[in-house]
């Protein structure tokens, strides 16, 4: 079976067989991507118009508990220059980014242990109180139920949390042992039933990534039926035990970001900072695949530098909220505009 005919029982059924996805992946060429960002695009116009949404994003700390393999705060990292933002700064950055036309804060952040339950639950409700017309997200990786539920109850609208490889075998090999992929959906399953619209995603050209694992993604993605799904190409970062592993590329990256949008229509797909990164036009590229969301940086100037996931990480230019112009800018440039909402998913 061609690569079309894939891509167009894909956009009829919204989904595929194990065996059609490893098909469809492995076999791709640069005529399917075509035909099938056509199709991704004419897609996302049909829910979303041509609108991009943004999100501030606020990297509040940069201190994790965890010890992935690809991530360049990890907790083994004695070179990471380690920072917290106070409560202070946090709302100071809403600040800003409400000015600027931000309506959904997301505040990111290594499992940090001085940001407890109590002082997360604080921070969500004074921002909204102040400002009840935004959504906030937070992305602060694993924490108990009960924990979930309080952010929630204290106001938080939505939560990020990659599920980063379905496959079990495969995260170990991403992840020291006091990681499980089982805990990581575990988790996932708990915010959904909570009430979040909730995010998820994964880096594509991880290290020992095969197609059938990029399957099992999907498979996944279509059974969690996610709200947002956020990936981005694998970048290695110096000082991790994956400094020397190739990266991903933006051709699958873009790939994939095509699929899901045929996979879940209604979905907030990102162009994220990883694509970006690895290619001056890789956010365009993203958009022009099917994403509609970018997350322009909020963070204070002098840590921005510190939250560095992989090695190049943008955090200046068109990645620093003061340049939302320039960002308006480059989305016109392909027929695109920045919309100043709150952006809720559609696919509720
Ligand atoms: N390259 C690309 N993405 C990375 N992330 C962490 N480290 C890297 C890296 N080296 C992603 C993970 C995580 C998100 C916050 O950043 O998928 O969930």
């Amino acid at each position: 079976e061609s690569g079309r005919e894939l891509i167009d029982r894909l956009e009829q059924t919204r989904g595929l067989t194990r065996e059609e996805w490893i098909t469809l992946i492995s076999g791709r060429t640069p005529e399917t991507a075509e035909y099938l960002f056509e199709r991704a695009r004419e897609v996302r116009i049909r829910h979303y118009g041509h609108d991009v949404y943004i999100r501030g994003l606020i990297e509040f700390t940069n201190y994790c508990k965890n010890d992935c393999y690809y991530c360049g705060i990890r907790k083994s990292n004695a070179n990471a220059s380690r920072y917290r933002l106070t409560e202070e700064d946090i709302l100071s950055c809403c600040e800003l980014g409400y000015g600027l036309g931000f309506r959904t804060f997301v505040l990111q952040g290594g499992e940090d242990g001085w940001f407890t339950d109590d002082r997360m639950a604080h921070i969500v409700s004074s921002i909204k109180e102040k400002w009840p017309d935004c959504a906030v997200t937070l992305s602060i990786g694993e924490r108990p139920r009960a924990s979930y539920q309080r952010f929630y109850d204290a106001g938080a609208d939505r939560y990020l949390l990659r599920h980063e490889t379905f496959d079990h075998s495969h995260y170990r090999m991403l992840h020291p042992e006091s990681l499980s992929a089982e805990y990581r959906q575990k988790c996932l399953w708990n915010l959904k039933e909570i009430g979040y619209q909730v995010g998820t995603g994964f880096m594509v050209g991880s290290p020992y990534q095969t197609p059938e694992n990029l399957a099992d993604d999907m498979l996944f993605l279509k059974k969690l039926n996610p709200q947002m799904v956020g990936i981005g190409p694998f970048v290695p970062h110096h000082d991790t035990p994956f400094a020397g592993q190739p990266g991903g590329t933006v051709e699958l990256t873009i790939f994939m970001l095509g699929l899901i949008r045929l996979l879940l229509p209604k979905v907030l797909l990102p162009s994220t900072t990883a694509l970006g990164t690895i290619a001056p036009d890789g956010r365009e590229k993203g958009i022009l695949a099917g994403a509609n969301v970018v997350m322009p940086n909020l963070s204070p100037a002098q840590v921005r530098e510190k939250y560095l996931l992989y090695d190049n990480k943008l955090c200046t230019g068109d990645e620093a909220a003061e340049s939302l112009r320039s960002l308006d800018e480059r989305m016109k440039a392909i027929g695109y505009h920045i919309t100043v909402s709150r952006g809720d998913s559609l696919n509720m």
